[in-house]
């Protein structure tokens, strides 16, 4: 499939041009401001990525480096090649950047091209008389600025916008400061779960584009499928037909009488419809045209466990008035429609038990759904390493999981094309948003300018997927900049309020409008949502803000909390109609430590371990800031002491093993209690539509919330999320401080569902209790809805909380979404009534077998339960167990598969494999 990704793009680039010379074909050298350092360089490429290939400097993933390298983005880096292939018949030449990070100076055969100050944007340049004028041997030569000294040089001008410095300091930085004022990925200047490397460099391909006379060179394209009429936030109309916009961005002259043309396919080839795009518009820069398409002529695209992801061709040609092609594209995309619904709950709703307030939810294909999923950081700290098997690696452990939905966070890049494609083939729908993120952004006119340039061209250019799911404006703006600059400076709080709207409202709503109609727009990750929408205003969305009623409930919820006295307490946990973050952190395992941190360092408390830790962020560049760094490695710690075995291994590097593992099994526990507890609110007053959990993916070895780590080791987290996020679940609700236990199924099918729930009780023994309590055995449960099936008092009824287990399954017949066959759902899941870390536990005698024959491990407890069963392999290899942290019952065998993502053992790795439970943290090496 990626073959097939890779055409399109060349296809989409092709076009009616004399030449196109991709840069990185190019022979380039990077050097350093005083020209010590000049080796050679690649391109797209980024400072850090050439240095360390040329043994300038070490892995800067390595240890300390990150410290230690902070001199490579304190220097500007010039990055210059000799042209090759200029023609010396063209009638113009141009350069087309696709990305630069950030700041440069560019220039040819001595001559200065352009300067650049977005890495988001295209930029392109009319270089048409300087290679004309060149006599000596033309060379092409980027200087790339420093970002930290010129985003500081920015903040020390005269004149430019400042924010309350007390008492909370609003623009907090993570390590390097000053990211508000520079339009580059926000997390390059540190964030909490990775390192500040603000690198430099052409981070994405360009060319060298020469011209005979009428020729056209496609730069972007915008397709917009949606339906007829159909606006931002309106729930579409599903009986209209399907609109698409399809348009060319391009250099060169379109000559007058130009015409479109489209031909829609499915991915067999064969035509589903085609015609000439009517309502063309040709500006001097794009052409756009449309194309009607009946409702039924074409299969819907669904997300993944929802139905099938249909996927088409729409090729489209601008042709001249004597029918020469000028230029053609051909880009995949699907028919769905996805809308963010926050409208006031209707009277209908109230009545059958829904909150007042305002619905936050997603409605695809006209049904409303369930979204599952989690948040995806920028996948590596250097952007152009990331290929595209890795980011499908990544969405299909999405894939894997259950998961519908990934939040594109709002401070990395915007999403590359091979990821949207990927998403469009797998199913998964991808919350994207505007690179703004906890932090106040200045409103100067340039400051707008260059904001909507790269609205434009991202918007546009991800248009065509049909993964696309919602645009957000950035990042914990309304319910955490915007409330802590009420507090620090409430005096101006108006002031603050009118610049949020100027960016988000004036200037980005507008841009992507103008752009794309299919697609939702909420100005921040986490809101509540509008108070009004009326499209005969020039600004049609008022936002609701903080204009809320007791009572009612509105937007998302985004909720973190490190006392982890209050872990499983259900009434801190936050409700809403839809939480969007959600976390805790734990240790990457030992493994992956080892892959990036020296053996002197494998200890808990070591120097390099604590420091790689930004959770709380250092605010500063140095090694000094050590206490921040501390204060997050107690939260972990206390988690595990307060709720499982402590370990205390006396073979130092078993005990740093079973500590990492220990806060992984903390960290899913308590994010599956939190899973549970969102997927019940489906049911419950909140009518909850959706929970993605924080944070997904890695990008070092580190403490983070991420459930994947960096080489693609599934955490705790992410087994549990596997089996937490199955259509039907069955789950226990616990008040810790009443000892009442309620048990709820909940399921996401679209249809009410039947079923059989059975509850056994058990000693850690593995003996069956006897334990009266009120359950339903059999049981119905509606669309996206809940039922309680036990509840009973632990107390009450247990003759001892620290000897018990409660082991609860359900069996159900229900419909899957779009199928007409009824399916079994099974779901299995187990409690205890105390913390694990005071539980009676005993040795579960776990034994493990290999059967190379069915390519599976077999684990069995023979002598009690066992709980967090997990099965551990070495380095060597990156493997995804079908299931692990799973619980298992005396004498209970279970069978393990395996999917192989990378092995250089040449398969030994399975002979290595060993397992545990919790109660083997505590034990003697
Ligand atoms: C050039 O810059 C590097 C890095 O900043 C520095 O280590 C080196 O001493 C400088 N060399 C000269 C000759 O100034
Ligand atoms: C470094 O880059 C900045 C930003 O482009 C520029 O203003 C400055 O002149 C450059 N300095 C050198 C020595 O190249
Ligand atoms: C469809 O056409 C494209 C472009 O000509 C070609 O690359 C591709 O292999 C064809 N696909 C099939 C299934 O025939
Ligand atoms: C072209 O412009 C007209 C007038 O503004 C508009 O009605 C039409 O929808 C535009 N066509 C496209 C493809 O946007
Ligand atoms: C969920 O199920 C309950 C019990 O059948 C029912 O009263 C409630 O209206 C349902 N909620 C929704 C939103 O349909
Ligand atoms: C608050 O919202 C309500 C609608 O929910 C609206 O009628 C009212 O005018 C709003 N108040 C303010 C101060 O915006
Ligand atoms: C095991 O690690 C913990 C956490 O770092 C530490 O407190 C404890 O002393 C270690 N135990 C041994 C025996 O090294």
């Amino acid at each position: 499939m990626w073959v097939a990704t890779i055409l399109l793009s060349f296809l989409t680039a092709r076009a009616a041009a004399l030449s196109i010379v991709e840069l990185g074909n190019f022979d380039w050298t990077i050097t350093s401001q005083n020209k010590s350092v000049s080796v050679p360089a690649k391109f797209p490429s980024l400072s850090h990525l050439d240095l360390y290939a040329a043994g300038v400097i070490d892995n800067p993933l390595h240890n300390l480096n990150e410290f230690i390298q902070r001199w490579v983005a304190y220097q500007n880096w010039t990055y210059s090649a000799p042209v090759i292939g200029l023609k010396s018949d063209a009638a113009s030449t141009w350069l087309v950047f696709d990305g630069l990070d950030t700041f440069t100076d560019i220039t040819l055969c001595g001559k200065h091209v352009g300067n650049t100050d977005n890495m988001f944007r295209q930029w392109y340049f009319d270089v048409t008389d300087i290679v004309s004028a060149c006599k000596a041997k033309s060379k092409l030569s980027i200087n790339f600025g420093s970002a930290p000294l010129v985003a500081q040089a920015i903040a020390n001008t005269p004149g430019v916008e400042k924010w309350p410095v007390v008492p909370n300091n609003i623009q907090y930085p993570f390590e390097i400061p000053n990211r508000e004022y520079i339009r580059k990925e926000q997390s390059d200047f540190g964030w909490d779960w990775g390192p500040a490397f603000a690198s430099q460099g052409p981070w994405k391909p360009g060319y060298l584009v020469q011209f005979k006379s009428k020729d056209v060179y496609v730069r972007n394209t915008a397709v917009d499928v949606r339906k007829q009429d159909q606006l931002p936030l309106v729930i579409p109309d599903q009986s209209k037909p399907w609109v698409i916009n399809a348009s060319i961005d391009l250099i060169g002259n379109v000559p007058s009488g130009a015409k479109m043309n489209y031909r829609l396919l499915d991915l067999t080839n064969k035509t589903v419809c085609s015609g000439a795009l009517s309502d063309v518009n040709v500006t001097s820069v794009s052409v756009a045209g449309l194309a009607t398409i009946e409702e039924g002529t074409v299969d819907r695209w669904w997300p993944n466990g929802y139905g099938s992801q249909t996927l088409y061709y729409l090729d489209y040609d601008l042709v001249d008035s004597s029918g020469s092609t000028l230029a053609s594209v051909s880009k995949r995309i699907g028919f769905r429609t996805i809308v963010l619904n926050s409208y006031p709950v209707s009277d209908a709703d109230i009545a059958k038990g829904i909150a007042p307030g305002n619905n936050w939810h997603f409605e695809v294909n006209g049904h409303e759904m369930y979204m599952k999923g989690s948040n995806f950081i920028p996948a590596d700290c250097f952007w152009p390493r990331v290929t595209p098997d890795f980011i499908r690696m990544i969405l299909e452990s999405v894939k894997a999981g259950h998961q519908t939905m990934v939040r594109v966070w709002a401070s990395g890049a915007y999403s590359p094309d091979f990821m949207h494609d990927i998403a469009d083939e797998l199913g998964i729908f991808l919350w994207s948003e505007f690179e703004f993120g906890d932090a106040l952004y200045p409103v100067a006119k340039s400051f707008l300018d260059n904001v909507r340039e790269e609205v434009i061209y991202n918007s546009r250019r991800l248009s065509h997927h049909p993964s696309l799911a919602f645009w957000a404006g950035g990042n914990e703006l309304e319910n955490l900049m915007l409330p802590q600059i009420q507090q620090d400076d409430p005096d101006h709080f108006d002031r603050w309020i009118g610049e949020y709207e100027t960016l988000f409202f004036d200037t980005i709503f507008p841009a992507l409008f103008e752009n794309q109609r299919s697609i939702s727009y909420m100005p921040s990750s986490t809101s509540n949502g509008w108070e009004m929408l009326d499209y005969s205003k020039p600004i049609p969305i008022v936002p609701r803000l903080y204009n809320t009623t007791a009572g009612s409930i509105y937007g998302e919820t985004d909720f973190y909390n490190y006392d982890s006295t209050q872990s499983f307490n259900l009434s801190a946990y936050p409700v809403g109609r839809f939480s969007n973050e959600f976390g805790f952190h734990s240790m990457p395992s030992r493994q992956s430590w080892q892959q990036q941190v020296d053996p002197e360092y494998l200890n808990f408390n070591s120097s390099v371990v604590v420091l790689r830790n930004h959770h709380y962020p250092s605010g500063s560049l140095n090694t000094s800031n050590f206490h921040n760094s501390s204060l997050g490695m107690v939260e972990m710690t206390l988690g595990i002491e307060r709720w499982l075995p402590t370990p205390m291994k006396e073979d130092s590097l078993k005990n740093f093993t079973a500590w990492c593992h220990a806060t992984q099994v903390f960290q899913g526990a308590f994010i599956k209690s939190q899973i549970e507890f969102y997927r019940r609110g489906s049911g419950m007053p909140e009518r909850q539509l959706g929970c993605l959990y924080w944070q997904l993916n890695d990008q070092w070895v580190a403490s983070t919330w991420a459930s994947m780590e960096y080489d693609g080791r599934w955490k705790v987290l992410h087994y549990l999320g596997i089996d937490i996020y199955s259509p039907v679940i069955i789950a226990p609700y616990f008040d810790f401080t009443n000892s009442s236990l309620e048990v709820y199924v909940t399921s996401d099918l679209w249809s009410e569902a039947k079923g059989n729930a059975k509850f056994t009780w058990y000693d850690w023994s593995g003996n069956p209790l006897k334990v009266s309590s009120k359950s339903l055995s059999s049981f119905s449960v509606g669309a996206i809805n809940t039922t309680k099936v036990l509840e009973l008092n632990a107390k009450d009824t247990l003759p001892d909380l620290a000897d018990a287990v409660l082991f609860m399954e359900h069996s159900t017949q229900g419909q899957a979404p779009n199928t007409d066959t009824t399916t079994t759902f099974t779901h299995e899941n187990y409690f205890a009534p105390i913390s694990l870390a005071d539980a009676k536990l005993v040795d579960p005698g776990l034994k493990i077998s290999y059967s190379a024959e069915k390519g599976c491990f077999s684990v069995t407890a023979t002598k009690g339960v066992a709980a967090y069963v997990w099965l551990d392999y070495p380095n060597g290899a990156v493997v995804h167990f079908d299931a692990n942290a799973f619980w298992l019952r005396k004498g209970q065998t279970r069978e393990v598969g395996y999917t192989v993502v990378s092995d250089t053992t040449g398969g030994k790795w399975t002979d290595e494999v060993t397992v545990e439970s919790v109660w083997d943290l505590t034990t003697r090496d």
